[in-house]
């Protein structure tokens, strides 16, 4: 069969056409095999790209719900969600590969796979022990998430102008955390080019209502400010393992956001530092001119703070500790 041993390694052996015809492949060559997770617009599954003499590379195929196949403006927004993917290119930010089609119609994107948690499932494990995760890892993720933005948000054309991808759906179900220690940052579904047309219907706020600047609720233009306040909400969550502005309904969890009203960290864990408190707090000002301008902004205040001998934060320390809380959800869950 299609990667079998037999096959691995002989040149000779073309089973291109056997995949062609094997109904279980996409385009013939994408074998998803378990899924990974579920989200609102498509359904994640672990699986392989196949290619000549045996070859196989693990891949995330992410495709889109079939009751939104036939969605034409859904469709458009998964389109430009993989070409605006497909132009960036850094370590923390997931890589697409390809993007396709079913034989039924509907779309779906191949990306690399992400060996680890995503920061909802990260947190999630260590509240299961009673814990949170350890405030010098939080920030040291924060850090690599910021990186991906500010490379998103620096984005300039061919000419040098300045053309910013706003990410407008950072959240952490939307955040790797390799067992590697890599953090790659996924899902730019609802960002949009300030060059590109406009797809996504202007009255409809998508994406996760609680993560969404407030702004957003008073009709402003996104800018890369929006990422930061989600980026405070995130790191504020992860930090405390609360929700900041969780509600029952997407309304209430709006009307929570616009009041911005954001409890004292050091209230609920006094080990946190007061600078990461403040630098949190800064992240999720009710105003725009109130936050961090900038991702590089932000990366520096919370490097300052990492700056310490005695502080491990590096790749090995985020790998151990994704490996952690992924041991704490095995046991647990
Ligand atoms: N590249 C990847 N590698 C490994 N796992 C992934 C990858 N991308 C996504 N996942 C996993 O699949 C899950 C579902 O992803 P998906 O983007 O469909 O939904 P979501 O982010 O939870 O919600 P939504 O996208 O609807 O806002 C994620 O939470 C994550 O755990
Ligand atoms: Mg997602």
């Amino acid at each position: 069969m299609f990667g079998s041993h037999d096959s691995q390694g002989d040149l000779e052996h073309d089973d291109a056409p056997a995949r062609a015809a094997n109904p279980d492949f996409l385009d013939g060559k994408y074998e998803p095999v378990v899924s990974a997770g579920e989200g609102g617009m498509a359904s994640v599954w672990m699986g392989y790209t196949h290619g000549e003499a045996g070859f196989r590379r693990k891949v995330a195929i992410k495709r889109v719900h079939r009751h939104l196949a036939g969605d034409d403006k859904f469709a458009r927004m998964f389109v430009e969600e993989a070409h605006i993917v497909a132009e960036l290119n850094h370590p923390n930010i997931v890589q697409i590969h390809d993007f396709g089609r079913e034989a039924d119609g509907g779309y779906f994107i191949v990306m690399e796979w992400v060996s680890g948690l995503n920061l909802k499932d990260y947190v999630r494990g260590y509240s299961l022990v009673d814990r949170t995760p350890p405030w010098p890892i939080v920030s040291a993720i924060t850090i690599e998430v910021l990186r991906a933005l500010s490379a998103a948000h620096s984005r300039t054309d061919v000419s040098g102008r300045a053309v910013p991808i706003i990410h407008r759906d950072v959240t952490p179900a939307n955040i790797m955390v390799g067992f590697n220690g890599y953090v790659k940052l996924t899902d730019f579904g609802l960002s949009r080019a300030l060059d590109r047309p406009r797809t996504t219907d202007p009255g409809i706020v998508k994406g996760k209502v609680s993560y969404l600047a407030p702004e957003l609720f008073e009709h402003h233009k996104p800018d890369v400010r929006c990422d930061i306040f989600s980026v405070g909400v995130t790191l504020w969550e992860a930090l405390s393992g609360r929700r900041l502005f969780g509600a029952d309904t997407d309304v209430d969890a709006a009307l929570r956001v616009i009041a911005c009203e954001v409890p004292d960290l050091r209230e609920l864990r006094p080990e946190i530092p007061a600078e990461l408190s403040a630098i949190a707090r800064r992240a999720v000002a009710r105003g725009p001119d109130e936050r961090f301008q900038t991702a590089r902004e932000m990366i520096a205040a919370l490097s300052a703070l990492l700056c310490h001998p005695e502080l491990a934060t590096d790749g090995p320390a985020i790998a151990h500790s994704a490996r952690e809380a992924g041991d704490f959800l095995l046991e647990h869950d």
